[in-house]
């Protein structure tokens, strides 16, 4: 069976590793560099989970192969804080208006409701509901994590990633 080899920087490290032609993104993240915040529901594409960033954008990271994702840069929940620990302010909105329980669908919903809320992004309201259209959640009624897209459109809401007032 024929393999691959893959260079990715993810969040913010550079990682290699060797693939066959059918492994996901996901797959790769989770088995071969360790970012187990990449959590799978579905792998159909369905769930929401498996949401990362690939170059800023939002990515169900079970339907794109790892072979796609050579050279790019990719975040996962774990590099989304940082490094002093400071939350993003998606994460910081989600835990303010305790809009987890569980916290299995949460990675993907923090990383999809980062790709409208990022350093210079501000999503309206209703964009940020959009997106999360296509995330499932067993346990919180959505309630809470609608609060928390509230949260960030708010016109006083941060503006950078992490914690600096606009
Ligand atoms: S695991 Fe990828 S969308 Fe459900
Ligand atoms: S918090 Fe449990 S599935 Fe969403």
């Amino acid at each position: 069976m024929s393999t691959h080899t893959v260079t990715m920087t993810i969040n913010g490290r550079r990682h290699t590793g060797t693939v066959e032609a059918r492994v996901s993104l996901a797959d790769f993240l989770r088995d071969q560099a360790g970012y187990t915040g990449v959590h799978l529901g579905c792998e159909h594409g369905v769930c929401g989970a498996c949401t990362v960033l690939v170059e800023g954008n939002a990515v169900r990271s079970c339907l794109m192969l790892a072979v796609q994702a050579d050279g790019a840069g990719v975040t996962t929940v774990e590099g989304l804080a940082a490094a002093d620990g400071t939350l993003h302010r998606v994460q910081e909105a989600l835990m303010n208006e305790h809009g987890l329980q569980c916290g299995f669908c949460t990675p993907g919903i923090v990383m999809t409701m980062a790709a409208l809320s990022g350093e210079g992004k501000k999503a309206t309201e209703t964009e940020l509901l959009d997106a999360l259209s296509g995330h499932l959640c067993r346990c919180t009624g959505y309630q809470g994590i609608r609060r928390a897209a509230q949260q960030l459109a708010k016109p006083e809401a941060m503006d950078t990633a992490n914690g600096e007032q606009s």
